[in-house]
């Protein structure tokens, strides 16, 4: 299993859910961010509203997948994400030790979609 977390423009949230979807990718987590990149946040202010400091808003997604989910998740959110400008945003994919799914106990494979 990997938890994948993506930062993206908040302007492309939609377009990366619906790419999700196609996917059968329905789960997710999503936050409403700020932070910064290797422009430290300056170079980037005209694509969206800047907070304190060189902080910009993003928008933060979290999605736990079973293995052969990895690759579809990480193309839906470039597909989605990417306008080839600066500040499209990043992805991380962490290795994810257990799920459980609080209301019935399961656990990983079964627990994570
Ligand atoms: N190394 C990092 N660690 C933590 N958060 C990061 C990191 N890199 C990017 N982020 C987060 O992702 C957001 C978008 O990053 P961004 O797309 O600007 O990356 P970049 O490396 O500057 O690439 P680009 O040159 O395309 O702008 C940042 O505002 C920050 O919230
Ligand atoms: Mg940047």
């Amino acid at each position: 299993m990997k938890y994948i977390i993506a930062v993206i423009q908040p302007d492309r949230l939609d377009e990366v859910l619906k790419r999700l979807t196609e996917k059968e990718i329905h789960l997710v987590t999503v936050s409403n961010v700020v932070g910064r990149g290797r422009q430290k946040g300056v170079a980037e202010v005209y694509r969206g509203h800047k907070e304190q400091g060189s902080l910009l808003k993003k928008v933060k997604l979290e999605i736990a997948v079973n293995e052969e989910f990895v690759e579809p998740t990480i193309k839906a959110i470039v597909d989605g994400a990417r306008t080839e400008k600066i500040g499209d945003g990043k992805i991380f994919v962490m290795d994810l030790q257990e799920c459980v799914r609080i209301r019935t106990g399961e656990r990983d494979g079964v627990a994570i979609g």
